[in-house]
């Protein structure tokens, strides 16, 4: 059993939710009443312009629907209602990678928002229900796009900045969009970088749906105008009024879509609602943050993804809190970049990625001591398992050995956090995202249905409907069936399977143990590539690793290992290593386990955003040809690299 850490007693004694005692009976209030559990939620936490009729309907499982009857406009949960009390308090504080600030106050970002939605509706006949692209960097300008579309009723759908043209073409058309707000370039690594032309590219064929773009200006870099299709936003937005008024949503209607991949086939359109979707943003940004009227909160993701969704965007200005939004990369001009920002905003929670704890741990381990990091008071971390290395050094490093990690698993589909540990209450241990917040159905399943036991992996499921749960997939209803509901059902409701397998250990902590399309069957042993992964990265040699499965003519399937060593030195010891690794792996896990095959490599494919990719590495360990897209990643060059080390 791992060590178990208590919160900081200080802070729980303001803590939303003070100790285990109240979680539990929050757990047993949803469980003795759910439709009453979350109609408390829903009336305390939304401004409704009218009241819903019933909580919850499931005459049409799984397309539940959440506070039918009810109306409310996004905009004026996270803005319009706080006008009366925080008019002039930060909403954003931007900070762009050149240093630059810009702080947007709740009026400012009101009137922006109010000025953006005219345009749309005044220029580009932009209606309720319309979908609107949005291929935008990290600029206060993609918070005003998101939040114009939610004041008229339309529907945005974002591109992540680092996807290709081809990408962005198939996500156009997929979402039947008639308008692209994008921008000329930002700066990454100091350097300018364009957008512009990749929507060009995009738009060249196919995309006969989408007749406007509008263009920021940020980086004013030389860019092609198509006369009649480009418009610059800088030039237009002053002329429109300040006022508009929200347009009435019902609580169905949807806020936005999202493309997330599947484990095959095309990126899927993720459907979320208006009202359950904005209920959870600001339900979990104040009890999994605990961030106060005072606080300055900061998620490190990129708004293309869901993470920058609900944790930079709607949760923060939901609940009226001040939100940070940082243009570039955690290594620019040096790797204390981030623990500088930290220091001058006197941030007090933090929420970022395992991978961005592993490269700045990697680079500079010792780079934290040179700054004040004492207002943190919340780290947080998603998306990934973190290792217990990582975890430890964030939270001596960072949180100083004073704050509690929120270990937050949630995903696309579900909207915002799921199973979470919560700062005032809960003991914490590295590596498990410990327990399901209240009025989240968690369980662990096996093949047949029926709940695991301790220690033994299963499929991690939610059994009863929430509200910020995915809707549909934009135009594939079978799909999101398909995709999410298979033939298990509780109490007669299909029940949502999340893809990833998790595990309760000694303790009833739930550990993720990764997705179950990443196990590898390994002599009719199924083995999570994450937990072997978990076990390599213990190694004081490792600095990253990623595992994937090989073929192999009589296990069926080998376990291939791609390893990055800390610092130069280890080079020369590679074959000690590949024996003290196969030690570490029979001892954690077992002979099944032993690495078949190790490759030393100078770095992983990774998106911009962080995230391994790891079906690039299951293709090159098989020996496949690449064909998915690599120009999302980081540094492309980089799968030539390994698949010339591969080869050799
Ligand atoms: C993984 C990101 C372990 C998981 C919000 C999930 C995690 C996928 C954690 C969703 C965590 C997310 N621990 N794994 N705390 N959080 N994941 O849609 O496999 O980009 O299914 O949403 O990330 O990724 P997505």
């Amino acid at each position: 059993m791992s060590q178990v850490f208590e919160p900081n007693r200080e802070f729980s004694k303001n803590a939303r939710i003070k100790n285990m005692c109240e979680y539990k009976e929050l757990r047993l209030q949803a469980e003795e009443d759910f439709e009453g559990y979350w109609d408390k939620l829903a009336k305390e936490k939304i401004d409704w312009f009218e009241p819903y009729d019933t909580v919850l309907d499931e005459s049409n499982a799984p397309f539940y629907s959440w506070f039918n009857g009810g109306k409310l406009n996004v905009t004026h949960q996270c803005l319009g209602r706080h006008l009366k009390t925080r008019k002039n308090k930060a909403a954003i504080i931007w900070e762009g990678e050149d240093g630059k600030k810009r702080i947007i106050t709740y009026l400012q970002l009101y009137y922006r928002v109010n000025r953006l939605a005219n345009l749309m509706k005044n220029q580009f006949n932009i209606k309720k229900g319309d979908r609107v692209v949005l291929y935008l960097p990290m600029i206060p300008e993609a918070a005003f796009a998101m939040l114009a579309c939610a004041k008229i009723g339309a529907v945005h759908s974002i591109v992540f900045g680092g996807f290709s043209a081809e990408a962005l073409r198939d996500r156009v058309i997929d979402a039947d969009a008639k308008l692209v707000i994008t921008a000329d370039g930002a700066f990454r690594r100091g350097q300018p970088y364009m957008l512009k032309p990749v929507v060009d590219e995009a738009l060249k064929e196919g995309c006969e749906c989408c007749k406007k773009v509008l263009i920021v200006q940020r980086n004013f870099e030389d860019i092609d105008y198509v006369p009649g299709r480009d418009y610059v936003y800088n030039e237009m937005i002053m002329n429109e009024s300040q006022h508009c008024d929200p347009e009435p949503m019902d609580s169905e209607d949807p806020l936005f879509l999202l493309y997330t991949s599947g484990s095959t086939g095309k990126p899927k359109g993720v459907q979320h609602s208006s009202a359950g979707y904005i209920l959870w943003a600001q339900y979990t940004m104040e009890h999994v943050f605990d961030v106060k009227e005072n606080d300055t909160f900061w998620c490190t993701a990129d708004v293309g993804w869901i993470t920058g969704h609900t944790y930079i965007v709607y949760g923060p200005l939901a609940m009226g809190a001040t939100t940070i939004m940082y243009e570039g990369v955690p290594t620019f001009p040096d790797v204390g970049r981030w623990w500088k920002m930290i220091e001058e905003h006197r941030v007090n929670q933090f929420y970022t990625a395992p991978t961005a704890i592993r490269l700045l741990h990697k680079l500079g381990a010792d780079e934290p001591k040179k700054y004040d990091l004492s207002s943190l008071q919340v780290l947080g971390t998603v998306g990934e398992p973190i290792n217990p290395d990582a975890w430890m050094w964030y939270y001596n490093e960072i949180g100083g050995g004073n704050c509690s990690i929120v270990d937050t698993w949630w995903q696309t589909e579900t909207g915002g956090h799921m199973i979470t540990p919560l700062p005032g209450a809960t003991p914490i241990k590295p590596g498990s995202a410990t327990f399901p917040l209240p009025g989240i159905m968690a369980e662990i399943i096996d093949e047949e249905g029926n709940p695991t036991p301790k220690g033994e992996k299963g499929f991690l499921c939610i059994t009863k409907p929430w509200p910020s749960m995915i809707r549909n997939i934009w135009g594939d209803s079978e799909r999101f069936v398909k995709s999410y509901f298979g033939d298990c059902k509780k109490d007669g409701k299909p029940v949502y399977f999340s893809g990833d397998g998790a595990m309760y250990d000694d303790d009833g902590y739930i550990v993720i143990t990764g997705r179950t399309d990443d196990v590898i069957n390994v002599s009719g042993h199924r083995l999570g590539t994450a937990e072997i992964e978990a076990v390599l990265a213990h190694h004081s040699n490792v600095a990253e690793v990623a595992v994937a499965g090989k073929p192999d003519d009589i296990k069926g399937e080998g376990i291939f290992a791609y390893i990055v060593l800390k610092g130069e030195d280890s080079i020369g010891e590679e074959i000690e290593m590949i024996q003290e690794l196969n030690k570490l792996i029979i001892k954690e896990i077992g002979n099944i386990a032993k690495l078949d095959d190790i490759l030393f490599v100078p770095g992983l494919p990774k998106t911009r955003s962080g995230k391994i990719m790891r079906r690039i590495l299951r293709s090159i360990a098989k020996g496949e040809a690449i064909t998915q897209d690599t120009s999302t990643l980081e540094d492309p060059s980089i799968v030539t690299t390994i698949e010339d080390l591969f080869k050799r």
